[in-house]
């Protein structure tokens, strides 16, 4: 999932006051480059609201094979002012000041852990934002293993946990390198059973996403407004969720999203799509996450040209459109 680079010039010794005043083991290591997949929910079950505020949820979600790259580099730019990280970024779309989730989970590293050296960060962005695929949490959860491996600080899985369920709900589940049971606002996660990953892994979809983002606070905000009875009873989502498990049915059967009714009843151009690609070519189309990416499974000899025609002749030549895999 991640390489790093030694990249330090024989002749250059590498200065080491601030490591010494953290405390910390000295890395040798200069420059971290780590993949940080898109994701998708295959189940998201949206069971209440909690006293914090978040809800409570019991989700399936699977990494991605593609999604951005992450570059951090230790003392890789001239330090202007007090800052101890820059970012910069392929999308001059995506904010690269305190609002991007990279700075936060660095910040939260250094907090942890005292480490004071200065970091650059290059993100290549190749995942929409406000689409649900969990771009800024997976960027998050890549900022802190780039740090991790560049400090030395050698954090254990569940610090890092710790750290990531701060920054985002979304950012612990980007740990574990495949796909997960989420429960909680999202900081308890645990692996899928191999038996049922087998049935997910490198099954092809297609993921495509409108112009229009949405807010993920928003989503929510509806769902709380609708309560009780836009939310799935735990037992229930528990049920579903151990009968696909325990059974030998693939992803389809497994899926359900409970933010897509209220997405829904708001942007019309999403039901509409999917409607179109279920009838025209019978494939398993979903939401993912809050949206307003969405999904369809591609069996073999699925017609893919035609069913890109489709989504671009729905939402504009513009639109985003990806094949990818469950990885
Ligand atoms: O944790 P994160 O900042 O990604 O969440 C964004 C927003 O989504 C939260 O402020 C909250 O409104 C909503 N949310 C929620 N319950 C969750 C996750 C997110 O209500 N489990």
């Amino acid at each position: 999932m991640s390489c790093a680079s030694r990249r330090r010039r024989p002749g250059h010794p590498r200065k080491r006051s601030n490591h010494l005043e953290s405390n910390l083991p000295v890395s040798e290591l200069r420059t971290a480059t780590v993949f940080s997949p898109a994701k998708i929910n295959l189940f998201l079950a949206v069971t209440g609201r909690r006293i914090d505020g978040f809800h409570d949820l019991v989700s399936v979600v699977a990494p991605l094979d593609f999604g951005d790259r992450l570059i951090a580099e230790v003392g890789g730019k001239e330090r202007i002012g007090p800052a101890q990280f820059s970012l910069d970024c392929s999308d001059p779309e995506v904010p690269v000041d305190g609002r991007n989730l990279v700075r936060k989970a660095a910040e939260a590293f250094v907090a942890a852990t005292g480490w004071r050296e200065f970091v650059a960060f290059r993100l290549e962005k190749h995942i929409p934002v406000g689409a649900g695929l969990g771009g800024g949490s997976s960027n998050a959860t890549a900022a802190l293993r780039a740090l991790n491996q560049l400090s030395g600080a050698n954090l254990g899985r569940a610090t890092l946990a710790k750290l990531a369920a701060e920054v985002g709900s979304d950012c612990p589940l980007f740990l574990e390198g495949g796909p997960v049971i989420m429960r909680g606002r999202g900081e308890k996660i645990e692996p899928l059973p191999e038996l049922a990953v087998r049935r997910l892994r490198g099954r092809p979809l297609l993921i495509f996403k409108p112009s229009l983002g949405v807010s993920t606070p928003w989503a929510y905000e509806q769902m709380a407004a609708g309560a009780p009875q836009t939310y799935l009873p735990v037992e229930e989502a528990e049920r579903r969720l151990s009968a696909w498990i325990e059974g030998t049915a693939d992803a389809v059967a497994l899926q359900y999203n409970s933010l897509e009714p209220v997405v829904f009843r708001k942007f019309l151009a999403l039901p509409v799509l999917l409607d179109r690609l279920r009838i025209r070519f019978g494939l398993s189309t979903a939401m993912s996450g809050s949206g307003s990416a969405c999904f369809a499974w591609l069996p073999p000899g699925a017609p893919i040209s035609e069913i890109i025609a489709m989504v671009r002749d729905a939402w504009g030549a513009g639109c985003f459109v990806r094949q990818a895999a469950v990885s």
